[in-house]
């Protein structure tokens, strides 16, 4: 798309002071935007203190309609990001999740409607798709059902042919792939796209989501439950571990930095008013560099002088193997492309700062 000049907006940012939310922040203001955050400060993201964004700060919840009538006044746009993420500890987190992320998905967009505010962008997530794109040397594109514990018990950790049982090779998932949520938390995050869309069609509305992949870079939580895997070797590096890898290492996925998904959800909302009004938009944000699980950890360990990975063999039932995006759409709609490259982004990873639990944060201290 074409640059187009757009004055600064106010934008209500929820999830602000979380992990990606906060750079979201950072990176409005330096594009002379106004960013309003409303956080709820979950215990399960903030262990501690949380360093609040440099900006006008809401401490409430999306699914609570009383905080948002003031929170959406004059604003233009809504960056949603607040969610309940990770996978939770076991199935009992369910209603935990529906609640916090389609019931408040829900609410926003109901006061969001009310508020005469039409465009949303959503943080979307490649969960979506469950098992990636593969390609038989028979049958062509295939979408294998889950992994059988079973086989991934017996070191058997390539998903086959659905069909004839052949080995497949993994490809690029784009937008239109049909989606197959595998867990609680992808169900609640296609919810929320269903949803944005609905709200689009029925206020005539513009809406984009972002589906990330995995995001990794300064900020990033620690190694809880609801962390992303790069955290967790972060972690075992800090403590002069060797990094745990599971399955064979060899399971790919597509690392994006956090700094390029700040910047693509400026880019959304900046093209937002010039996008399609009645339905919503899904984007791929993904790096278009597909890596090894090993690799990133090789990088991480590399990048600290740690000890080298330990591949385990160890498994998590419902984990994919191989999810990596083709994001052309978004580079070539938006002109977003990502300016971090991976031994780069990892290197700085490795050097900076995680999340502490209970480290009290510097006064005014901006950790990007
Ligand atoms: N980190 C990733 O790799 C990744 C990948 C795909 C999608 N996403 C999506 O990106 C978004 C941001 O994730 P993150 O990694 O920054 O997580 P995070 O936990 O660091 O941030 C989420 C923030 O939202 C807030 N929040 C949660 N529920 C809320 C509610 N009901 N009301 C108000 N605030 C609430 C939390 O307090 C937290 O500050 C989420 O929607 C997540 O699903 C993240
Ligand atoms: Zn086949």
């Amino acid at each position: 798309m074409a640059a187009h000049s757009v004055g600064n907006m106010r934008v209500l940012v929820t999830g602000g002071a979380g992990f990606i939310g906060a750079h979201i922040v950072s990176a409005l203001i330096r594009q002379g935007h106004e960013p309003v955050v409303l956080d709820a400060l979950l215990p399960t993201a903030h262990h501690g203190p949380p360093v609040l964004p440099e900006a006008e700060f809401v401490h409430g919840d999306v699914r609570d309609t009383a905080v948002l009538a003031p929170a959406l006044r004059g604003v233009d746009a809504v960056c949603h990001q607040a969610a309940m993420v990770g996978l939770g500890k076991d199935f009992a987190d369910a209603p935990g999740y529906v609640d916090c992320n389609d019931l408040g998905t829900a609410t926003l967009l109901a006061a969001t409607a009310e508020a005469r505010v039409r465009q949303v962008v959503l943080a979307g997530s490649m969960v979506v798709y469950g098992e990636g794109r593969y390609a038989c040397p028979r049958h062509g594109a295939v979408r294998p059902g889950p992994r059988s514990a079973a086989d991934l018990a017996g070191g058997r950790f390539e998903p086959p042919c659905p069909r004839c049982g052949a080995e497949l090779t993994p490809g690029l998932v784009d937008e239109d792939a049909p989606c197959d949520p595998r867990n609680v938390y992808a169900v609640t995050k296609l919810a929320q796209e269903h949803l944005t869309a609905a709200w689009a069609r029925a206020t005539d509305g513009r809406a984009v989501s972002l589906r990330y992949h995995n995001v990794y870079g300064p900020g990033m939580p620690r190694d809880t439950p609801y962390a992303g895997v790069a955290s967790f070797f972060r972690s075992a590096l800090a403590r002069g571990e060797a990094p745990r890898v599971f399955e064979d290492g060899a399971q790919r996925r597509d690392f994006v930095h956090v700094r390029d998904v700040a910047a693509a959800n400026v880019a959304a909302l900046e093209a937002c008013a010039d996008l399609e009004a009645g339905v919503l938009t899904a984007y791929n944000t993904g790096s278009g560099e597909p890596h090894t699980v090993g690799e990133m950890a090789g990088a991480l360990a590399d990048a600290c002088g740690g000890p080298a990975p330990v591949v385990t063999g160890e498994f998590r039932l419902g984990d994919v193997r191989h999810i990596t995006a083709d994001s052309r759409r978004l580079r070539r709609d938006l002109g977003w492309s990502p300016r971090t490259a991976f031994r780069d982004g990892m290197a700085e990873f490795a050097r900076a700062a995680q999340r502490a639990p209970g480290a009290a944060p510097a006064a005014g201290a901006q950790p990007f």
